[in-house]
């Protein structure tokens, strides 16, 4: 699996985009026009498929490097954040009762993701407070 170290590396970080764009437009569609589309079961599955994949490539990431959660602090705040962003996320695009509500879910889940995307660059658990980049 390590000869394909690149490889996976490239699916991790286009999932890692493809699901950010994604949760961004399905957001942009519930919460600025008021569309149906993105809660259509082939968005959604095509949200879960995207995340499984992101996870699976993350998994093996972890093995080839020998890095993991509550190990190396970097990564378990990928992990807690992930969750983060899941729950938020589905208050922005669901849950939440008001328009004002899941507005507000759906800008700090997009600060979330942000934030873990720094953190994963940085490989330093408090990304960019340490770098000054998100990127
Ligand atoms: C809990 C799930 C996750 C785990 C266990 C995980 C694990 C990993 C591992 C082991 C690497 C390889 C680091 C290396 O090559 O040295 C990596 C890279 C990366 N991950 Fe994740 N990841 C997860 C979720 C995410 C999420 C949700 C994002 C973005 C929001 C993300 C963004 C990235 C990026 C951008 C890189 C490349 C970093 C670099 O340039 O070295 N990951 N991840």
């Amino acid at each position: 699996m390590e000869d394909f170290y690149l490889q996976i590396r490239h699916v991790h970080i286009a999932s890692v985009l493809a699901s950010g764009g994604l949760f961004l437009l399905r957001g942009l569609g519930v919460n600025v026009f008021g569309a149906g589309w993105p809660m259509w079961a082939p968005v959604r599955y095509l949200s879960y498929t995207v995340d499984t994949v992101l996870l699976t490539a993350a998994l093996m990431l972890m093995t080839i490097v020998h890095q993991y959660p509550f190990v190396h602090h970097w990564l378990t705040v990928k992990v807690v954040l992930l969750v983060v962003y899941v729950v938020l996320g589905s208050f922005a695009l669901k849950r939440a009762k008001t328009r004002r509500a899941r507005l507000g879910f759906y800008l700090a889940a997009l600060l979330v993701f942000a934030f873990i995307l720094s953190v994963a660059r940085a490989h330093d658990p408090l990304g960019v407070f340490v770098t000054g980049r998100v990127w």
